[in-house]
């Protein structure tokens, strides 16, 4: 259920549930744990997903059976750890990362991970790199995850690359609160929004910093 408060955005989450329900829900193993470390030991931005963020990331790999998949902002491979632990020996995770200091951590990571073999870190800016792995679609997931400003050409990109079914995801869909301000930053999170819902039917999660959902749909 909810209520007014809760539907006009309060959240009954503190610190506290929220901890908690990682521990219970999406415990690290080793791999993880190290992944998430990775930031703080390395003088890193601390800006991957939550721990149950990645957990959902993980779990809608499994339900979906995707096999091929895309990351547009790898820091130190958290989050494309968690997607690609459930591939399939067929399946595959392409991420973009352009700042070479994180996608040579997240290549450490992912090797004591023992995922070499299914992920591939692409040290590239967004667009460079998706434009190098075309060959390889059409996808199955594409996760966005890098510079929020650009959200509606990788949008635009992964609508022209995912298969119908395909599906969309786009972290800090809320732009860190700033979604409806009147800024161009802004207005491209919008549109990327705008577009998904054209294109696929489509969600906004009202996680701590929304998480756009999206499935593709075949255009009319
Ligand atoms: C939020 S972090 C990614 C976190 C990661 N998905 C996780 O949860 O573990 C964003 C990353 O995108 C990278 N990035 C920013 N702008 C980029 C761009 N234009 N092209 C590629 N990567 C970019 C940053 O260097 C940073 O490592």
């Amino acid at each position: 259920m909810g209520d007014q408060d809760s539907r006009a955005g309060t959240s009954y989450s503190t610190k506290a549930i929220s901890l908690y329900c990682d521990e219970v829900h999406a415990p690290h193993g080793r791999a993880m744990q190290s992944a998430f470390d990775a930031p703080q030991d390395n003088a890193m931005p601390e800006i991957m997903v939550g721990q149950s963020e990645a957990r959902f990331l993980s779990l809608l790999v499994q339900l979906t059976g995707a096999e091929k998949i895309v990351e547009v902002g790898t820091l130190a491979g958290y989050s494309a750890i968690s997607m690609a632990q459930h591939l399939s020996d067929h399946g595959h995770l392409w991420s973009i990362e352009n700042e070479p200091k994180h996608a040579e951590v997240a290549r450490q990571h992912i090797a004591q991970a023992g995922l070499s073999e299914r992920i591939t870190v692409i040290c590239a800016d967004g667009l460079d790199g998706l434009a190098q792995i075309v060959q390889h679609g059409p996808f199955d997931m594409v996760f966005l995850d890098a510079d929020k400003e650009r959200y509606d050409q990788y949008q635009i990109w992964a609508e022209d690359h995912l298969r119908v079914g395909g599906v969309l995801l786009a972290d800090n869909a809320y732009y860190f609160g700033h979604l409806l301000d009147e800024t161009d930053d802004a207005a491209a999170v919008r549109r990327m929004h705008e577009r998904t819902s054209l294109s696929f039917q489509s969600v906004c999660i009202p996680t701590p910093d929304g998480l756009m959902m999206g499935m593709k749909t075949r255009k009319d």
